[in-house]
């Protein structure tokens, strides 16, 4: 069991995500706890104000940092002392995740590391043109990023984060060698997948999916694994375990291997 809390501005945006499929199914069932705070809840005074314009100017608007500490100390009935809330990280106290894209880069050994070493995790959904500095000075434990573009806020990347770290939850698929199957969770690309009709317009599949021999189709699975790895991201191959076996086939393979033709995921 894994618990989220969520610190955003807009609540709303998650309902379908979080309500539907494997992350509604796997909240039903007791495997994750997700809870939306709205940050507006927490700022003070009559009007709620959670933005203000930034101290030199510049324009646009920054989240202001009080809304977002008091959030915090509600959530975790904790005071953050002077020196930062890292000291009580250390102590026990769960990670609080920035999401921006300033971020460390997510990528699929990260996630499975956050499943395996956390119980609870906070995330803070950035928004406007950024976060008051002493949230990230103070408040977050880490900073992440879902990849080098920007977005119009943090929501969309903790909501990657929550389904992929969700997932991962034992029990969470129902087939436990689906997720040590995927793309990017041994460092290759996930071999490609056929299901019936075998002939469809003409287009048949591939002769060895038929044929039943079950060790010859593991061979011919890690070869296309490795194929496309290598004609659509060589770059994963270099961090990749590959045994003989596996780089005398990627030395026999042409330059241009045509293992990058077909739509896959
Ligand atoms: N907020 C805006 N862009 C982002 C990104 N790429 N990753 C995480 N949070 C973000």
């Amino acid at each position: 069991m894994i618990q989220f809390d969520i610190l955003t501005l807009f609540p709303e945006m998650f309902a379908g995500v979080f309500d539907t499929s494997i992350i509604g199914r796997a909240r039903e069932r007791g495997f994750v706890e997700i809870t939306l705070h709205n940050i507006r809840d927490y700022a003070p005074g009559k009007h709620r104000v959670t933005d203000d314009t930034p101290y030199g100017g510049g324009g646009g608007m920054i989240m202001k940092p009080e809304p977002i500490f008091y959030a915090v100390e509600a959530i975790l009935n904790v005071e953050i002392p002077k020196e930062g809330y890292n000291k009580l990280h250390r102590q026990g106290y769960p990670p609080i995740v920035l999401l921006t894209p300033q971020g460390q880069p997510l990528g699929q050994p990260l996630v499975q590391k956050w499943v395996t070493d956390y119980e609870r995790i906070l995330f803070i959904c950035g928004r406007y043109e950024g976060v008051d500095e002493r949230v990230r000075q103070y408040l977050a434990t880490d900073e992440l990023s879902i990849g080098d573009y920007v977005l119009s806020g943090g929501e969309i990347a903790a909501m990657v984060m929550v389904d992929a770290m969700t997932r991962l939850i034992p029990g969470v698929l129902g087939d436990t060698e689906a997720t040590t199957k995927d793309s990017h969770s041994d460092g290759l690309l996930e071999y490609p997948h056929y299901t019936r009709p075998a002939e469809f317009r003409g287009h048949g599949i591939p002769e060895i999916l038929l044929s039943g021999h079950h060790a010859n189709l593991e061979v011919w699975r890690r070869q296309q694994s490795l194929a496309r790895t290598l004609a659509r991201r060589p770059d994963l191959l270099t961090a990749t375990d590959l045994s003989e076996a596996d780089q005398s086939f990627l030395d026999s393979l042409p330059q241009n291997p045509a293992a990058g033709e077909d739509e896959g995921d």
